[in-house]
């Protein structure tokens, strides 16, 4: 499945707001003011405190919200019993899940299940992760997760090598002939986002540091993350992902 592109041929960049940033005392409220600022994919975090030591989000969560919105529901799952979440979240409803390459036993079979669903299945790499795990899987994949931050919080600060991975996880695709999206997570701040987007970065999961700070209404963080993503679109078209990018 290559990058989505728009009428102008321009690379289709998706925004991705990860749910467990929203206010979740007024979540369908939030969802609402997300929509209505153009947004069509929301990003569920599904923890199980054993893989990662937290668990803000649940199964019912995502449930009661499923038949609320037409976003497409993308699922990172960061949990021990990957098969199990699969089929619960198929079952719910969900258009792609990621799975960590470190939490999974099998991940071929596993990778292979979400496809089965008729789901977008996707291997999420730890920052310190290298690339090469990905080598016997790549026809089992419609899309690549770097993390960009060490899984389990929001709130923290990139890793700065992971700004170099996404550049090198574009030309490891390349060089493999499989033109998959890039999808990064953890601290997409209006700041990153320019570099995310140059090194290649197709789907950006928007969490505190943009589309939920509270500097902004939903509206206006978006139209910032916009601004932030045709600045990367610009220095991706020019001259790449610059080593200088690196923070
Ligand atoms: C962390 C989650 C991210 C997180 C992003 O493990 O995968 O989705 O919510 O939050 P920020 O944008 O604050 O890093
Ligand atoms: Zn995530």
């Amino acid at each position: 499945m290559s990058a989505p592109t728009t009428a102008s041929s321009e690379p289709y960049i998706h925004i991705a707001p990860s749910v467990m940033c929203a206010d979740l005392c007024n979540l369908e409220t939030d969802i609402r003011e997300l929509e209505a600022a153009g947004i069509n994919m929301l990003h569920f975090d599904l923890m199980d405190a054993h893989f990662v030591p937290n668990m803000p989000i649940g199964l019912a969560l995502i449930e009661q919200l499923r038949p609320k919105t037409d976003a497409a529901f993308d699922v990172h799952l960061m949990v021990e019993n990957n098969d199990f979440f699969v089929d619960a979240v198929a079952e719910i409803g969900v258009q792609q899940i990621a799975v960590h390459v470190e939490s999974a036993t099998h991940l071929d079979r596993t990778l292979s299940l979400i496809q089965a669903h008729g789901i977008k299945a996707g291997a999420a790499l730890n920052p310190a992760t290298p690339l090469s795990a990905l080598d016997y899987v790549l026809d089992r994949l419609d899309f690549v997760l770097v993390m960009t931050v060490n899984p389990g919080f929001a709130g923290q600060k990139v890793v700065p090598a992971t700004l170099r991975k996404i550049a090198e996880c574009r030309a490891f695709l390349h060089e493999h002939a499989v033109d998959l999206p890039i999808e990064v997570d953890g601290n997409v701040s209006f700041e990153n986002i320019p570099k995310m987007v140059s090194a290649g970065a197709d789907i950006l999961v928007a969490g505190t540091s943009s589309v939920f700070q509270k500097s902004g209404s939903r509206l206006e963080n978006v139209q910032r993350i916009q601004q932030a993503i045709t600045l990367g679109l610009t220095k991706r078209k020019n001259d790449g992902y610059q080593l200088s990018d690196v923070v």
